[in-house]
């Protein structure tokens, strides 16, 4: 489903380096509603809405910022900190600290993410994969890669499962794309692989009642019972490890906030289970290329650039993009732009430029000596090249879809 970026998400008055504070306030009770909905926005799994406070978002769902100590681990087992870190597009965690230890102790561990197959892939969606790629290369864990093909036939009454299968196959393209290690990733598709997670997902389900559901997703009335039922599908890859190695096994899921009512959810039965709770680390949301707080959306194209895009329909989006400028040059260059508040400088931020260039764009822009038209333009020439060069993995991966499905067993069409 849509998720939305506002660019207050990322704001600060200081300038685009924010500095987090190390908070341990965790609270990993379940009997709050994981869902963050006030006045102004709404985060659950399926919705994203509004303008984001993140450091809200990390009171409401009790997780802990990412703190120096951190950083310090990082350093200690990669010898760097990764920009989508540094610059805190990754911004929370939970028990970060105590999976970086056990890799720290060489003990084995476990990546684990996922897509819900709803549309075709844009940028967004690659983040967090692209950083579990560099987790992978860095820990030499394995990965556990969920695509809950249920999860997105059950939420939309218009899909029907033909086009979530053809969804399915072209997200895993992606997903291969980005270059995760074939010998060290697992795809799981979840009407294909479902006997290997059913039996966890009964034990989980088993423990979940109706009301903490309700509390933690939001379901109503109207709710089909699929959804209802499904949340343990998507838990049990995180003790998936567990039964693979024999033993509790850490597992570490990178992914946007959005994710997170599910760990709640899956950490508050994984001891009474005999596992290890699954850790997170959760990062913002992409922001819309349409409009200031407006959503990414993969039912708006618009808003997004999609690993398929063509380089016209990738230049035609980014030059209609919003951006933070003034409405003429002439204003531009005597107050200067709002680089805070514009997509295309935190698209460049996040996804092009390093740090020094980004914080560079960031004065030129706010000081008036720099236009709209060359931050677009930098823009599509980054866009198009990254997306070439996705495309032409994407159509290698052809050949290799079924070696990354779990247990050998192939992607059914
Ligand atoms: P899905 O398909 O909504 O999203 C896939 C991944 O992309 C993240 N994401 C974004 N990240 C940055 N900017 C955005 N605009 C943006 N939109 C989405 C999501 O947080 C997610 O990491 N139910 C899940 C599929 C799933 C899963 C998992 C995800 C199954 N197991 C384990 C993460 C981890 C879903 O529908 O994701």
């Amino acid at each position: 489903m849509s998720k939305e970026a506002s660019d207050s998400n990322h704001q600060n008055s200081t300038g685009p380096d924010i500095a987090h504070k190390s908070a341990r306030d965790e609270n990993d009770s379940i009997s709050g509603s994981s869902n963050f909905e006030n006045n102004s926005s709404r985060v659950t799994p399926w919705e994203v809405e509004g303008q984001i406070d993140y450091s809200k978002l990390v009171k409401e769902f009790g997780t802990q910022q990412i703190s120096s100590q951190i950083f310090e681990q990082f350093e200690r087992i990669t010898g760097d900190v990764h920009p989508m870190l540094r610059l805190h597009y990754f911004f929370s965690h939970r028990d970060l600290d105590v999976f970086l230890r056990k890799v720290e102790s060489d003990d084995k561990t476990y990546l684990y993410t996922g897509r819900g197959p709803s549309g075709m892939v844009h940028m967004g969606h690659l983040m967090p994969w692209i950083f579990t790629k560099y987790l992978q290369d860095k820990f030499g864990s394995k990965l556990l890669f969920q695509l809950t093909d249920d999860e997105k036939f059950l939420h939309s009454q218009a899909r029907t499962r033909d086009e979530i299968k053809h969804f399915t196959y072209e997200n895993i393209l992606d997903i291969i794309a980005v270059g995760f290690d074939p010998n060290n990733t697992k795809i799981i598709v979840d009407t294909t692989h479902i006997k290997h997670l059913y039996p966890i997902a009964l034990e989980i389900a088993k423990r979940i009642t109706f009301s903490t559901a309700r509390a933690v997703f939001g379901f109503s009335g109207s709710t089909n019972i699929g959804m209802v039922g499904f949340p343990p599908i998507q838990a049990a890859p995180c003790f998936l490890p567990s039964l693979i190695e024999g033993k509790p096994t850490p597992v570490l899921i990178p992914a946007a906030i959005d994710q997170d009512p599910y760990w709640r959810m899956t950490r508050d039965i994984a001891e009474k289970m005999g596992f290890y709770k699954p850790a997170q680390i959760h990062s913002k949301f992409l922001p819309s290329l349409e409009t200031q707080g407006g959503k990414m959306s993969s039912s708006k194209p618009e808003t997004a650039i999609f690993t398929t895009d063509e380089p016209e329909v990738i230049d035609k989006k980014v030059s209609s993009a919003y951006t933070g400028g003034q409405a003429t040059v002439a204003l531009q260059r005597l107050y200067g732009g709002n680089a805070l508040g514009c997509p295309v400088f935190w698209y460049l931020r996040y996804f092009f430029d390093d740090q020094k260039e980004s914080d560079e764009r960031f004065i030129k822009c706010v000081s008036g000596n720099l236009l709209c038209g060359e931050c677009k333009s930098d823009l599509a020439r980054d866009s198009k090249s990254f997306i070439r060069d996705l495309k032409m993995r994407r159509e290698k991966a052809k050949d290799s879809v079924d070696k990354y499905m779990f247990e050998n067993e192939p992607f059914k069409f």
